[in-house]
């Protein structure tokens, strides 16, 4: 039996995420000049080519011939040159030439091209329809381009609903699964703000008992000296569809000492799988050229965090995938709240 809480929603695990928006798909290191990278969105093959200029643009990678992977072919200037019978595609998409084509016969159909962008590190596809791309801006992720921060790179293909992502972080909840790195701290919600596309959750925290790790010291860094008693260390995570956002600051201060940017991509048609993206800016430490020494120390303990969230949230996937259904009893209001922005905002999956 279907209890009234499912019955209220639908499953989330079914809702598509929508595709109007700049998504990421690869890190600008990925593709070199001259090169082209395959990758998907929601099951939609995508070849990003890198002309030999440097500017990057994204077709999709399907032949209009037979449709071969177009990845599989040259990338002569700005047109790729498919791997079979040769045909030209500009990076509009259209069919440039057409080897042994007859005297008088019309230049055949070309392949979609999606808007692209670079930016912050990252290749940026407007994977929806393409006359809505200009109204859409990309994503503002101030600290990356503060020289105040040093940025850590995050790519990962994680075999779960982007859904799960986004509740996984957003749920302070579960300092249970990081225990052996963590200690034991005390998550309290503060407050809860909202708005038509976002949810926000501001929480603080106890440490009940144990020390903090390396990589947690020298990510957060030192309480300020000029905080007061009553000032708390802040964390606010935000899902502002569909990106999410984690910002920490230390009691007393209003710049972030830590600042995650995030982007889950699904990649399969079900959208059982996501490539998740991230930037994650450490504030730099006053000592010029500390952070590089600590640095080890952070990759060592992000890397042990993240392994943790992807065990479980692959776990997740697993119980959804044998169950059929989200059976998932969530009785935390702002992952509710979540739940319901990311179902409200997302689109039917198409199979
Ligand atoms: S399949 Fe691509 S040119 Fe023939
Ligand atoms: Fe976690």
């Amino acid at each position: 039996m279907i209890s009234g809480m499912q019955a209220q929603e639908s499953d989330l695990r079914r809702v598509g995420l929508h595709p109007d928006f700049w998504h990421p798909l690869a890190m600008s290191g990925e593709i070199k000049r001259g090169g082209m990278l395959g990758v998907s969105f929601a099951g939609e093959p995508i070849v990003l080519c890198r002309a030999d200029k440097g500017e990057v643009f994204a077709l999709e990678d399907r032949c209009a011939h037979r449709q071969v992977p177009l990845r599989a072919g040259v990338l002569c200037g700005d047109a790729v040159r498919c791997g079979y019978h040769g045909w030209a595609f500009g990076k509009d998409g259209r069919c440039l030439t057409v080897p042994n084509l007859g005297k008088g016969e019309a230049t055949p159909r070309g392949v979609r091209a999606y808007p692209c962008r670079e930016a912050y590190g990252l290749i940026f596809v407007f994977t929806g329809a393409p006359e809505k791309a200009e109204a859409v801006q990309l994503p503002c992720i101030d600290s990356a381009a503060d020289p105040e921060y040093k940025t850590r790179f995050l790519s990962k293909r994680i075999n779960c609903h982007y859904s799960f992502m986004h509740e996984n972080l957003m749920d302070m909840n579960h300092q249970f699964l990081h225990r052996r790195y963590m200690g034991s701290i005390q998550p309290l919600l503060l407050k809860v703000d909202r708005g038509e596309d976002w949810v926000e959750g501001t929480y603080t925290f106890n440490r009940v008992a144990g020390r903090q790790s390396m990589g947690e010291k020298f990510m957060i860094g030192p309480r300020a000296k000029s905080a007061s008693a009553h000032e708390h260390d802040l964390m606010v995570i935000r899902t502002r569809y569909p990106y999410q956002t984690l910002t920490f600051c230390r009691a007393g201060s209003d710049k972030p000492a830590l600042d995650l940017w995030l982007s889950y991509v699904p990649v399969d048609r079900e959208q059982r799988v996501n490539h998740s993206f991230g930037l994650m800016m450490i504030r730099r430490p006053a000592v010029p050229g500390l952070i590089h020494l600590f640095w080890p120390f952070i990759v060592l303990f992000t890397n042990a965090i993240f392994g943790q969230d992807q065990w479980i949230v692959e776990q997740e996937q697993r119980a959804h995938d044998a169950q059929g259904r989200d059976m998932n009893q969530e009785i935390f209001p702002i992952i509710r709240e979540l739940r319901a922005l990311l179902s409200r905002s997302g689109v039917p999956i198409n199979l």
